[in-house]
């Protein structure tokens, strides 16, 4: 049976705990490539990407639980083993920021973010159609200065914007519960 697009679009739904094989070079390159057809107004191309495999994997984690400790933020240690153990089998992830571009008044900082984030789901659904599951976090020190600007991205410049962790999902997930649309939607005539 053939699933129409549409519906592909409406069978997405986020597997945090992902495990190897992940994208290969070829589809790695289309879902990077999805986020470039994302609204951006003023052509800012404010999306930037770092992509974090093999070794760098277990760098991140130790860089993320130290950073959360030095900044003084609770980690539980169930919480932190359980932090190494989800990434210990992630194969990608990929750190998402946004290029504030501060010389550039005219666009407001929120509409650069709105396209970064309009990128990041282009980037899930196309993770989605290639058959891998994917899951945008702002866990692992997103919020701590120390941890982004050790990614390359300094605070003053950019906006960090967490995680994607793309690959093969251990338990393929069931049905998402999703909302009926309707009670999200009013008609406005102006009459
Ligand atoms: C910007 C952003 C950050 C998120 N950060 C987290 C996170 O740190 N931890 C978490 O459990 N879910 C986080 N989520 C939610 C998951 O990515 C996911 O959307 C949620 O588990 C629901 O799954 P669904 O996408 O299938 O509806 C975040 C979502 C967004 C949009």
């Amino acid at each position: 049976m053939t699933v129409a697009p549409v519906d592909y679009l409406l069978t997405r739904r986020s597997s945090k705990f992902v495990q190897a094989p992940g994208p290969d070079e070829s589809q790695l390159a289309q879902i990077l490539q999805a986020a470039m057809s994302a609204p951006d107004h003023g052509r800012l191309q404010p999306w930037r990407f770092a992509l974090i495999r093999g070794q760098g994997i277990a760098r991140l984690a130790d860089l993320a639980i130290s950073g959360i400790k030095a900044a003084g933020l609770p980690l539980a240690p169930e919480k932190e083993a359980n932090t190494r153990r989800w990434l210990d089998r992630v194969p990608l992830l990929i750190a998402i920021a946004c290029k504030l571009d501060h010389a550039n008044t005219k666009i407001p900082e929120q509409e650069r973010m709105l396209a970064v984030g309009a990128a990041v789901m282009n980037m899930l659904n196309a993770a989605h159609m290639l058959g891998y599951g994917a899951f945008w976090s702002t866990g692992l020190g997103s919020y701590v200065d120390e941890v982004t600007e050790a990614l390359g991205f300094d605070a003053l410049d950019y906006r960090f914007m967490g995680y994607l962790a793309i690959g093969t999902p251990v338990q393929a997930p069931g049905p998402a519960q999703r909302p009926d649309f309707h009670q999200f939607v009013t008609e406005w005539t102006g009459a």
